[in-house]
């Protein structure tokens, strides 16, 4: 079979150019590349180059059949969504609307709602079943430009559960275009039955569930909610470095609610991220500065969005020198969107993030922060082609600026266009 080639012309603004790349730190992820009036070259599923198109007909005398025209159109690295839990099933508006009432995140949790109530839905839905709510999701999240996602277990809290959730995952990657990464996360809250007994439920994730899990090869990564009424501290990273163990990098929820001493056993167990960090005190930001932690702070501001909670001290994470990914949290409890356009524009709006930063923790930090960054997150000869073709807007800033509108005209992953 031959490759296809397809080119892109005419692209008013091609986003996110790199000719070698590495995560973005604190003031560079400012920087944002770009090439106006640009040429984009897609050989079978890759990048193949690109350019200038005043220099088109010297640098590509044989042009592709395959053409589209981008005038007006910015093309930028598809999403890479870091962080999501889009692997569940029902929904959960009675909360919702609970909150309107007055309840607060942690009552519904210890009457038994929030995400044991999914974990009860979890333990009725076939296998199959689940497979096709959560490909759809998956479908969703494509239309809206992502092109990369990470997802965790977490809804199952039993070995027969986790592994439902986790072959489901591991049945995602294989039929979807979409890179996917798989996190293990048995660590999300103690079931009900153990809720008096945590030591009983530590040991069962450590000696039952990791074990068939590594050997598997079910999950790339390992995570914990380390929060008070869920995972203290010790118990988190008990967890945590057993994973390590059996070569699971770690991911942490930490700091969403409370600050309970978390931030610095995720800098010792050198965790891959860091994600929430909506309760910040500025004790941890100068631990997170002063360590040399060199993983991604990973902010999901649709979260603290839904929650009506402060959002993340983005700037101050910035100013520290920080690495910040940033990702959606799709799930039915705390953040029931994929939608990786409307969490730049809260980024953006709440967080002060600049466009360029937004997009860059959107891009390349969110690809480094699920270790994809050796082949997605940026424009780069080599990488995969998943893209993002804008419907015609004056300028980038336009994107976060025009919340809530659908400035995605058409995605391409892997070098086709699906959407
Ligand atoms: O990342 N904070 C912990 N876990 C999820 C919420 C899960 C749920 O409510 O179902 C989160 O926000
Ligand atoms: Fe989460």
């Amino acid at each position: 079979m031959t490759m296809q080639t397809r080119l892109l012309t005419h692209i008013k603004q091609l986003v996110n150019i790199r000719t070698h790349d590495r995560p973005l730190y604190g003031k560079e992820m400012a920087e944002l590349p770009c090439l106006e009036n640009a040429w984009l070259l897609i050989e079978g599923d890759e990048i193949e180059a690109f350019g200038e198109m005043e220099s088109i007909k010297k640098e590509l005398p044989k042009l592709p059949e395959e053409q589209t025209d981008c005038s007006g159109r910015l093309v930028l690295p598809a999403w890479c969504d870091s962080h999501t839990h889009l692997v569940f099933t029902g929904s959960r508006e009675n909360e919702f609307v609970d909150k309107i009432r007055g309840l607060s995140y942690s009552e519904i949790n210890s009457r038994g709602g929030g995400i044991l109530n999914t974990v009860q839905k979890i333990k009725e839905i076939s296998p199959e079943q689940l497979f096709l709510e959560s490909w759809k999701r998956l479908e969703e999240i494509t239309k809206m430009g992502t092109g990369a996602v990470e997802i965790k277990s977490g809804y199952g809290l039993s070995l027969e559960d986790e592994l439902k959730m986790l072959r489901v995952i591991r049945q995602l990657k294989e039929k979807s275009p979409l890179q996917v990464k798989s996190t293990f996360l048995g660590a999300h809250t103690f079931p009900m039955a153990f809720r008096e007994n945590h030591t009983a439920y530590i040991n069962e994730i450590v000696n039952d569930m990791l074990p068939v899990i590594a050997r598997e090869k079910l999950a790339d990564f390992i995570d914990v909610f380390c929060e008070n009424g869920f995972f203290n501290p010790e118990e988190s990273e008990t967890i945590l470095k057993e994973g390590l163990r059996y070569g699971l990098q770690a991911k942490m929820h930490v700091n969403q609610l409370n600050s309970i001493g978390g931030i610095e056993k995720g800098i010792n167990l050198n965790a891959l991220s860091m994600d929430h960090l909506e309760t910040m005190t500025s004790e941890d930001i100068l631990k997170i500065k002063n360590s040399g932690w060199k993983g991604f702070c990973t902010l999901l501001p649709s979260a603290a969005f839904f929650l009506r909670m402060g959002f993340p001290p983005a700037r101050q994470l910035l100013e520290s020198g920080c690495a910040i990914a940033l990702a959606s949290d799709y799930n039915p409890g705390s953040s029931p969107t994929g939608n990786m356009n409307t969490v730049i524009a809260l980024a953006c709006i709440q967080m002060k993030l600049l466009p360029e930063e937004a997009i860059n923790a959107a891009t390349l930090n969110g690809a480094f922060a699920m270790g994809l960054g050796g082949s997605l997150g940026s424009i780069m000869p080599g990488k995969l082609a998943n893209l993002i073709i804008t419907s015609p807007v004056p300028s980038l800033s336009y994107l976060p600026y025009s919340f809530g509108s659908n400035c995605i005209d058409k995605v391409i992953i892997r070098g086709r266009f699906v959407a």
